[in-house]
């Protein structure tokens, strides 16, 4: 009989991608994927770090899966083994012990390749529950499975992980570890198994994935670009993406790449975090807000259609009120397609939780009521803007409505259309016709 196991996912794009690879590694020992927890032999909570609620969100699911394997063993249909994987697993492993004594494994972004393992010692006699949140020197990747069947149209492909940048609010460096870039084959290798499994879109992924400096086939080190080119070489891959990029780490070669290659698409995500000098300074940015606009500039001039997207926070440490205006001049003047905003959260172990002047929550709401309003503005005139035009859709899924098949434009917005289900994986022009904050409406050009 197979066994059924049960992932949620939090948090960013790696962390779908872990989940993917999780699900691979289990499939040798019997385990099926079921879309709910309730009847699951082994329940896995895939966990985000990154700001206060994503955390806090982790100990309440705990809870409501305790109660679900106290049913299940109460049914007498076995026992259910919980899991906790991801960035909270890395930084509260032992905190997670102390509160939810009743889960049985906790292991770190780093160690999920161990699982068959760790699943196989909680489900032995006696066992008393496993904890694995080292930092291997040998990478993950070494030992997760080749074939990659099963990715969708759409896949998610990991090629740099962890940060060396210590941006004074993130505790990412301290949940995915130091810098490590995948050998350059290794990754075009695996672009090949998910394209030989029907993918037509790859985002390539990494917490600084334009940092990357793989190793080449030449001995040489890649950079990003030199990547995105060897990879726009295989057949059968139609559009290329990549997330998340630091404004310091955008080059000569990667800002070619956007000229030259037809498949990457003209969609770039390049978080700004603030306007303000003063506060990027404080943030460890490395980076100035005109540093900001003249590579959107250089990256325009390259691809006059590239649209950008962004994230920013409001209510650092020692943000005034000036400053926030500065973000909002920075905001107005570039314009984004997208972008993401968020009230600083102060998170244990990084230096600006540290910071005495802190701002008043109060404050931060009103900035980011502000702020967002001026970036919805923005995301609606953006996406009101493509009603006329005819984008060219990657069909990925079916919609909510029968008939109904959902694709993505070149800027990542969701195209809802009616097409019948056999042509996901096409990439058809679609005549827009609607435009909502997140989403847009067509109907295939004749
Ligand atoms: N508080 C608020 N937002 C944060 N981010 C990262 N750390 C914090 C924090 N401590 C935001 C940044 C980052 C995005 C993924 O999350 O904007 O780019
Ligand atoms: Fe969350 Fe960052 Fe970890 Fe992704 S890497 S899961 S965003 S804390």
């Amino acid at each position: 009989m197979t066994k059924r196991v049960y992932i949620a996912t939090y948090g960013c794009q790696m962390n779908v991608y872990d989940t993917a690879r999780m699900v691979e590694l289990l499939a040798p020992l019997g385990f099926g994927k079921v879309q709910t927890p309730e009847n699951a032999d082994l329940v896995i909570l895939n966990t985000c770090h990154i700001r206060e609620k994503a955390t806090e969100k982790v100990f309440s699911e705990l809870g409501k899966i305790r109660a679900l394997k106290l049913q299940k063993a109460r049914r007498g249909d076995g026992n259910m083994v919980i899991g906790v994987a991801g960035c909270v697993a890395q930084a509260e492993g032992e905190e997670i012990r102390r509160r939810a004594p009743f889960v049985d494994l906790v292991f770190g972004p780093q160690t999920y390749h161990k699982l068959p393992d760790m699943v196989a010692r909680a489900l032995g006699a006696g066992a008393t529950g496993v904890i694995d949140t080292s930092f291997p020197a040998d990478p993950k990747f070494d030992h997760l499975p080749r074939s990659r069947p099963g990715q969708g149209v759409a896949a998610f492909l990991t090629v740099q992980e962890g940060c060396d940048k210590f941006c004074t609010f993130c505790v990412v460096p301290y949940t995915r570890g130091a810098e490590y870039s995948r050998p350059a084959m290794q990754i075009v290798d695996e672009a090949r198994q998910i394209i030989a499994g029907g993918a037509r879109e790859i985002t390539l992924l990494g917490q600084n994935v334009n940092s990357y400096h793989g190793k080449g086939p030449d001995g040489e080190a890649w950079g990003l670009g030199r990547l995105i080119y060897a990879l726009a070489e295989l057949p059968g891959l139609k559009r290329i993406r990549y997330t998340t990029s630091h404004p310091r780490d955008v080059d000569d070669e990667l800002i070619a790449a956007h000229r030259d290659v037809p498949q990457l698409m003209p969609f770039l995500h390049l978080p700004v975090q603030s306007g303000s000098d003063h506060v990027l300074a404080a943030m460890n940015r490395r980076h100035t807000a005109d540093d900001y606009r003249r590579i959107v500039s250089r990256l325009r001039a390259a691809r006059p259609d590239l649209a950008l997207s962004t994230d920013l926070i409001v209510g650092f440490p020692g943000e005034d009120d000036g400053d926030f205006r500065a973000t909002l001049a920075l905001v107005d003047e570039i314009s984004f397609a997208q972008a993401f905003s968020f009230k600083y959260s102060p998170r244990p172990g990084t230096p600006a939780a540290l910071a005495t002047d802190q701002v008043l929550d109060a404050t931060k709401t009103e900035r980011l009521v502000e702020l967002q309003s001026m970036v919805g503005r923005q995301q609606r005139g953006f996406n009101r803007a493509c009603i006329g035009r005819a984008l060219p859709v990657l069909l990925e899924k079916r919609g909510r409505h029968p008939g109904q098949l959902v694709g993505r434009s070149p800027y990542l917005q969701s195209v809802h259309l009616a097409a019948a289900a056999d042509r996901i994986g096409e990439i058809v022009p679609v005549t827009i016709t609607g435009a909502g904050q997140n989403s847009l409406a067509g109907t295939i050009a004749a």
